[in-house]
């Protein structure tokens, strides 16, 4: 070890599926995991007086890798849901989402709502919310991709009818990346709300996070980070 290894902070390594902007992607040129989960991270690692390491992985290997210790925590944009609980423990939530529609312009017209998919071919990514809701809509079947991307390419093909996904990153992905030839449909689906998972039974990493989520609302560095992100 060298002379100044003692004084390092400690590791905090965090899972991440970064193909979800603006809440966790690659930045193009730096290569570096930006977006509003990761500044999330970042600033709530410093209260708590860890360095972070972000490991990319796929979504549905997020609360594997946490159960079997492999990372401390996810940050992934990842909804709060009962079933999740029973495996892991969440953070105080840090952002309000739910879940909506995207459609090529030329079905605008014939999806109002989730009503109107019934029986039809649908694109979501693998264990998310928006795949489960998918699956539940009678006669419909669900395309499950790796990524978000795929899954905006496959509905550009014309492979299936909608995609469902959060609405932040739809209204994000129409905004700043083009996507002229699809709209956004909204939904009767719940609000949910996203936090950070810890591995169940980890209390001492699960209130550390808490305390840092809460004095960062007080700061103001919360309302900062969400600017940065959800501004414009
Ligand atoms: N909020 C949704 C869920 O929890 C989707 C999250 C996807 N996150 C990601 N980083 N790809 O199921």
């Amino acid at each position: 070890a060298c002379a100044g290894s003692a004084l390092a902070a400690p590791v905090l390594t965090v899972g991440t599926e970064p193909t979800f902007q603006p809440f966790e992607f690659v930045d193009a040129r730096t290569k570096d995991f930006v977006g509003y989960d990761m500044d999330m991270i970042r600033a709530a690692a410093k209260h708590m007086g860890y360095q972070v390491k972000f490991v990319n992985m796929g979504f549905d290997g997020l609360i594997p890798a946490l159960m079997t210790n492999n990372i401390d925590a996810a940050a992934a944009g990842m909804t709060i849901t009962a079933e999740r609980k029973k495996k892991v423990d969440f953070t105080r939530p840090v952002y309000q989402s739910t879940q909506v529609i995207l459609v090529n312009k030329s079905d605008a017209g014939s999806v109002k709502s989730e009503k109107d998919l019934k029986g039809k071919n649908l694109c979501a990514q693998i264990g998310t919310v928006g795949a489960e809701f998918g699956r539940k809509i009678p006669g419909a079947k669900v395309k499950a991709f790796n990524t978000l991307p795929d899954t905006i390419l496959e509905l550009n093909n014309r492979g299936c009818t909608a995609v469902i996904a959060d609405k932040p990153v739809v209204e994000y992905f129409l905004k700043q990346r083009g996507g002229r030839n699809m709209v956004e449909v909204q939904t009767g689906y719940p609000k949910e709300e996203m936090a950070f998972a810890v591995r169940k039974g980890n209390k001492k990493l699960l209130d550390a996070f808490n305390k840092a989520l809460a004095a960062m609302d007080k700061s103001g560095e919360t309302a900062k980070i969400h600017q940065k992100w959800f501004s414009t």
